[in-house]
């Protein structure tokens, strides 16, 4: 807009203070898409205020814990292991536990920006459960599914297909889907998601 005007984000959801607020990404929908028309550019500041998280609807909220569940599998197994033992406490919104985790994602993030800002690589590796998601998404009109649910069955079925093809070991595999699941998130692709639809969007 009007070339660039400096900006502050304040991210008032718990996917956008963990993931989408940070790193420069701007982008609308297409049609044929999700977040096809879009530049990076970096916004002066990110404000984040956890207190925000209360004013969520309960479905809302947990469609935020994907991306949270997404930075442990990709970058943190300690965090990881965080939300298996303190799972309840978090879906609770312990402020404490919160503003950790938070912080934690912003700076896992930030890490992967600082070394790839416009994703010539390593950023692709913050699409984990992304490719399917978006297809999912976008084969549903972008009505039935939160983003943050079909990341949920995205990053489901990357950690499977990864497994089948002996790159995830099983147990880490059912960790993902376990702790996904007792999130409250899908992890069903819907059946009458047709193949060649999901496949098409997943190639764009
Ligand atoms: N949401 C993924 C990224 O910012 O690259």
């Amino acid at each position: 807009f009007q070339r660039g005007l400096p900006f502050i984000q304040i991210p008032t959801t718990l996917l956008a203070q963990v993931d989408s607020s940070v790193g420069g990404k701007t982008a609308i929908n297409h049609p044929s898409g999700k977040n096809l028309i879009g530049v990076f550019y970096q916004p002066r500041l990110v404000l984040i205020d956890v207190d925000t998280l209360k004013t969520l609807p309960r479905r809302e909220f947990v469609a935020g814990v994907a991306e949270v569940i997404k930075y442990g599998v990709i970058l943190n197994p300690e965090l990881f292991a965080l939300l298996e033992e303190k799972l309840s406490a978090f879906l609770r919104l312990d402020p404490d536990l919160l503003t950790a985790v938070v912080k934690t994602c912003c700076q896992l993030k930030a890490l992967v920006v600082e070394e790839d800002e416009t994703e010539g690589d390593y950023r692709a590796i913050l699409n984990f459960g992304h490719t399917l998601g978006h297809a999912i998404e976008s084969a549903t009109g972008y009505k039935r599914f939160l983003h943050g649910e079909a990341v949920a069955i995205g990053m489901v079925f990357a950690a499977h297909l990864s497994s089948k093809r002996g790159h995830c070991d099983v147990q880490i595999k059912e960790r993902i889907c376990r702790l996904v699941k007792r999130a409250g998130l899908p992890v069903i692709l819907p059946k009458e998601l047709k193949d060649e639809h999901l496949l098409r969007s997943m190639a764009i």
